[in-house]
């Protein structure tokens, strides 16, 4: 049996995957076991922002695997005690805590925001504002967060207490909070799964204001959007606007699991021994990778060529607007980037793949890239070229 067999036979069959097999990485550039070479644009969806096999990832990964794996939270370790100095140093937070994905992370985040008004004033205030088209996770909080159907879809009864607005529109908002039992919003800065959907700067100000007159949190959800993914170590940055809670994954360890919600002392308070917990948050292994990851990312020339390759990667993908009008929209922050079309982007990704070139598509008609953030101008010449072939 190959390997695809044996995944269709004894993996549950959850996914939809594109029947390739990967066997190695390096850099931007990802191997099957044809031999095939292909261009990643999709860095693991935003997880891989340093490459694949990057050399300081592997060195640390070896080091801390021979030295401490795993020791529980029952005890310290120097690794979580040093990630989380510097993700409080390099953004507006006091407190992290860690976890194993993007939707624990979440799942933390709406637990803390609920525990804050509880231990303040009963439990009043429970609700939670999310956007529509917005994606948190697959627990079942974060999928109820989520703003779209097909998530949910027959898992109700769902968890109490979330409402759904449209996003960018600051007027739903204000109608929304005349329920004053609600505790948060949560939002991504700029909408990745929902098809690469950018917050206006006056709206998300407005958001910033508008919670802290009703006194209620403001979480953002940066799981895909932070870590450098949109040019700037974090995509609030762009907006100037802080929240109160942020959750981070995917590229926190550049492929291994972990997840981090970071928050300011006051809604830290929400939190107390015995609140929240996992067994495998922090350990000293994907602490340590992290540390590497967010020592090399937060560099601001690491973060400028980000953003300079993400004006670029658009400028070209605009720039494909005259021979082809199946183009609608192209847009994204740093290099997150989506071209919407006005045709299915299905057939386009797997035209790319035997190309050599893996993007993907979401929302039916919108091509998603995520390269890894290393990603060069003559890495996206390249694919534009393929680009401009098949549309
Ligand atoms: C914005 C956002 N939040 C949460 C998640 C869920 O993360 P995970 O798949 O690690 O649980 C994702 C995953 O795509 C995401 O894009």
């Amino acid at each position: 049996m190959n390997t695809i067999e044996k995944t269709d036979k004894y993996v549950f069959n959850t996914y939809g995957r594109i029947k390739k097999v990967f066997v190695k990485g390096e850099g931007s550039t990802l191997w099957d076991q044809d031999g095939k070479k292909y261009t990643d644009f999709l860095a693991g969806i935003a997880v891989c922002s340093l490459g694949h096999s990057h050399p300081a990832v592997t060195e640390t990964i070896s080091r801390q695997a021979a030295t401490l794996v795993h020791v529980s939270n029952l005890y310290y370790t120097e690794p979580q005690a040093e990630l989380a100095k510097m993700l409080v140093e390099k953004s507006f937070a006091d407190r992290a805590f860690f976890a194993n994905s993007g939707a624990e992370a979440n799942e933390a985040a709406i637990k803390l925001a609920r525990r804050y008004f509880n231990q303040k004033e009963g439990n009043r205030r429970y609700k939670i504002i999310s956007m529509k088209q917005s994606f948190h996770g697959r627990t079942m909080a974060t999928l109820t967060a989520t703003g779209q159907d097909k998530i949910k879809h027959g898992f109700e009864p769902l968890v109490d207490g979330f409402i759904h607005i449209p996003f960018n529109d600051i007027n739903a908002l204000k109608e929304a909070l005349l329920d004053d039992t609600v505790c948060a919003v949560m939002m991504e800065p700029v909408q990745g799964e929902g098809g690469v959907v950018a917050a206006d700067p006056k709206y998300l100000n407005s958001v910033r204001e508008i919670c802290d007159k009703e006194g209620i949190l403001l979480i953002f959800d940066e799981v895909q959007t932070g870590m450098g993914r949109c040019g700037h170590l974090f995509a609030h940055e762009i907006y100037d606007v802080k929240p109160d809670i942020m959750t981070l994954a995917k590229a926190l360890a550049n492929g291994l699991p972990m997840g981090a919600m970071v928050a300011t002392q006051k809604a830290a308070q929400g939190f107390a021994v015995g609140s929240h917990a996992t067994t495998f948050g922090g350990t000293p292994l994907v602490a340590s990778v992290a540390i590497t990851v967010l020592s090399i990312i937060s560099q601001p020339k690491f973060l400028q060529d980000c953003r300079e390759n993400g004006e670029y990667f658009r400028e070209k993908l605009n720039s494909l607007k005259h021979n082809h009008p199946v183009i609608k929209d192209v847009r994204g922050k740093g290099l997150l980037v989506g071209m919407e079309l006005d045709i299915e982007a299905g057939p386009i990704v797997e035209k790319c793949l035997e190309k050599g070139f893996i993007i993907n598509a979401i929302q039916g008609n919108t091509l998603r890239f995520a390269p890894p953030l290393i990603i060069t101008k003559q890495e996206i010449d390249s694919l534009i070229e393929v680009l401009n072939g098949i549309l």
